[in-house]
């Protein structure tokens, strides 16, 4: 729990500058320094199959023990992303096995974690206490009936609003950077051809034509990846903004005679049959003439577009390459199958499942530092606090004070009930 702390747990002001720098949030951490409060975090292990992240990485950890905090963190929380027990005990974290972190948990200021706590876990924490990660307002039911009747304050990153001042908060996009990278490595290793043009003396090999579908941080990321390689890459987003961006990564944005579907908060809009019909037919011959084909189309609240039809991979060249980065949310890609890597035709369709998971260092290296953010906002005039008042911590609360405040979460709850 929040409690003030004496001299030897005081943070010496001159090595609060790493911590300004992660955090983004310099009058938080002055506040937490000058008014000697302590704020007790605790980082369990994944529990989710093939969670391979971890939410704090020592690197991170120790910028908040050099605050003073007290971060309590689970043995072998860290094994996936290559962080062992020793690092965070070096870090100055303490290291508890499960049933002792269990018990850490109700005396928490901030459970950090990259998926929802299990019931029994978000149970436990105490009036006050507050759990960041990914829930999802419409699937994480369990854990959020547990942290209302627990009093406590689930915020997720999913709800994050995407606003200047929240950019060093947002996992999103943290992680979609990851996803793309991974994207188009992917992408160059299924292919049975080279990315980039040779010039030998036995004569020329032409690049590889990557195709991305949906422009966003992930996109954005896939198309640099992808030119970094040397493959000729071509891209196209429903949002006409993006169109320069793609530019601006040395690739050609497509514009096809269709009309634009820019919502709101520089968003897609859902695309209605007919429009999806025309984008697919206009799209065909750009699949066709693509070695690899990677999509990343979503729809906030939304499944993913069907942007790719089994008739439109079968255009394709023997031996090509689609990677369906949405897969898990249903799909750009008709018959790609989350996690697995499949054959249409002579076509290798590769559907994406926890990508971000699979690199596991820096998702958790930048996962963290996303946290180190979010954290910094719940120190406010030296107390421990969960100010609604601050559009970010309202956007992305779920549950508080023993009130679930997010709509899906509200239906979801009452679905179940
Ligand atoms: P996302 O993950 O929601 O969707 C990926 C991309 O798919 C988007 O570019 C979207 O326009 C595109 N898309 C949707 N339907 C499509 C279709 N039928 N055909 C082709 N493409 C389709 O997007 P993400 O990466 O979350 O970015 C969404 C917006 O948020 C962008 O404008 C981005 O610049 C902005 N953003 C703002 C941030 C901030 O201010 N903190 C942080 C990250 C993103």
């Amino acid at each position: 729990m929040a409690r003030a702390v004496g001299g030897a747990n005081q943070a010496d002001p001159a090595r609060l500058s790493p911590l300004l720098g992660a955090v983004g949030t310099a009058p938080c951490t002055l506040t937490i320094r000058e008014r000697g409060l302590c704020v007790k975090i605790v980082i369990p292990a994944e529990t989710r199959a093939g969670e391979k992240r971890v939410a704090m990485m020592p690197s991170v950890v120790r910028k908040f023990t050099q605050l003073g905090f007290d971060v309590a963190v689970q043995s072998g929380a860290g094994r996936e992303a290559f962080a062992d027990d020793a690092a965070y005990t070096e870090a100055e974290a303490q290291v508890f096995d499960e049933a002792a972190l269990t018990e850490q948990i109700a005396g928490a200021d901030v459970v950090a974690s990259v998926r929802p706590l299990d019931y029994g876990r978000a149970s436990r924490l105490r009036r006050g206490g507050v759990s960041i990660s990914f829930l999802s307002p419409a699937q994480d039911t369990e854990t959020i009936k547990a942290l209302r009747d627990a009093g406590a304050t689930g915020l997720s990153f999913d709800l994050l609003p995407r606003i200047s001042r929240a950019q060093s908060m947002d996992a999103l996009t943290s992680q979609a950077l990851v996803a793309g990278y991974r994207a188009a490595l992917v992408g160059a290793d299924r292919l049975p051809s080279f990315f980039p043009l040779f010039m030998t003396a036995a004569g020329t090999i032409q690049p590889a034509k990557v195709l991305v579908l949906g422009a966003g941080v992930a996109g954005l990321q896939a198309i640099a990846t992808a030119k970094r390689i040397g493959a000729k890459v071509s891209a196209y987003d429903v949002r006409p903004a993006s169109a320069d961006e793609v530019k601006s990564m040395g690739a050609t944005f497509i514009t096809l005679d269709l009309e634009a579907l820019e919502g709101s908060g520089g968003y897609a809009r859902e695309m209605s049959e007919d429009r999806a019909d025309r984008q697919r037919e206009a799209l065909t011959p750009y699949i066709s003439d693509a070695d690899v084909v990677i999509t990343t189309a979503a729809v906030p609240g939304r499944q993913a577009p069907l942007l790719v039809t089994r008739a439109m991979v079968e255009t394709m060249k023997p031996g090509s390459v689609v990677v369906d980065l949405a897969s898990e949310t249903g799909g750009n890609v008709e018959g790609s199958v989350s996690g697995e890597e499949i054959l249409v035709g002579q076509v290798t369709v590769w559907g994406a499942k926890d990508v971000a998971s699979e690199m596991p260092v820096h998702a958790s290296q930048l996962y963290a530092m996303n946290i180190a953010a979010l954290a910094g906002l719940l120190v406010k005039e030296g107390e421990f606090v969960v100010d609604l008042e601050d559009e970010v911590l309202d956007g992305c609360a779920v549950v508080h004070d023993g009130e679930v405040r997010n709509e899906a979460a509200q239906q979801a709850l009452q679905g179940g009930a």
